[in-house]
């Protein structure tokens, strides 16, 4: 075994869900800033393709050390576009222990859906609302059937519960929905007044101890399961092939 295969290999990491405002650009941001705690800066880049750019805007005022790409896929440029997403997330893919974050705007479009499928990890914002479960799961419907189709484990798919209320614990309703599916339950994110007020301008977040530890444990998440590959190894001790694994049981 040679040094380079002892090291990281580069992921791609989408965040996505066809349902809008279940908190894909917020936790884009917040992974990225979590991370950064951890990698080197230079290791992690996010490229926002939403047009609305709140991933850049807030990224870039917060965190400018983190690198920051932004290429919109519009219908009117979507095949450029979803081009040029392809190659920067090639190019990445040859720098070893690098991190590409994802975030994509709500709705379908089958071209970026198919970009998706190729990458290395889904992570699913929702809500545990309704309104927004049901989409969220027949999203999860069309991924898991396009893994299926080809036979692949990739790319791994993880809900992230986020907005849940304060003293939420049981997560039964949500892990029983999806345990028909091929995906993970990543840690929860509680609704945090603090993430209202980064929006404001507030960008330190160190006196916010709720934030800090939300988020701080979903990049430590991120950090095991995903970058450090925890994952894989679940899938390949797996006799099944299936992966439903609730994390978020005792948060
Ligand atoms: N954990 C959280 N706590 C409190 N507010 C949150 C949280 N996550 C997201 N929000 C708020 O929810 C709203 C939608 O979040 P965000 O813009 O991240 O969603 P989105 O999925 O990217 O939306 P879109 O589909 O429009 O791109 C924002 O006002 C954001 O401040
Ligand atoms: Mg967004």
């Amino acid at each position: 075994m040679n040094d380079f295969s002892i090291k990281e290999s580069a992921k791609s990491i989408f965040i996505a869900n066809v349902k809008g405002g279940v908190g894909k650009s917020t936790l884009s941001i917040m992974l990225a800033r979590a991370l950064a705690c951890n990698l080197p800066p230079q290791n992690i880049t996010v490229i926002d393709t939403d047009l609305q750019r709140t991933t850049t805007e807030f990224l870039s005022a917060s965190n400018p050390e983190i690198n920051i790409e932004f290429v919109p896929i519009t219908p009117a440029f979507e095949n450029t576009n979803i081009a040029l997403l392809q190659q920067f997330i090639k190019q990445n893919s040859f720098k070893n222990g690098h991190i590409v974050i994802i975030d994509t705007p709500a709705g379908t479009s089958q071209r970026l859906w198919n970009l998706v499928a190729e990458s290395y990890c889904v992570l699913i914002p929702t809500s545990l609302s309704n309104a927004d479960l049901a989409p969220t799961e027949s999203f999860i419907k069309s991924m898991d059937k396009v893994k299926a189709r080809y036979n692949q484990v990739y790319p791994h798919l993880v809900v992230c519960p986020n907005k849940i209320p304060f003293g939420q614990k049981d997560y039964s309703t949500m892990a029983k929905r999806l345990s028909n599916h091929d995906v993970v339950i990543g840690p929860a994110i509680r609704d945090l007044a603090s993430v209202r007020h980064f929006y404001n301008g507030n960008y330190k977040m160190n006196q916010s101890e709720n934030a800090t530890e939300d988020f701080g444990r979903f990049g430590d998440f991120v950090n095991k399961f995903v970058v450090k590959g925890e994952l894989d190894k679940i899938y390949h001790d797996s006799k099944n092939n299936l992966n439903v694994v609730p994390f978020s049981k005792n948060n």
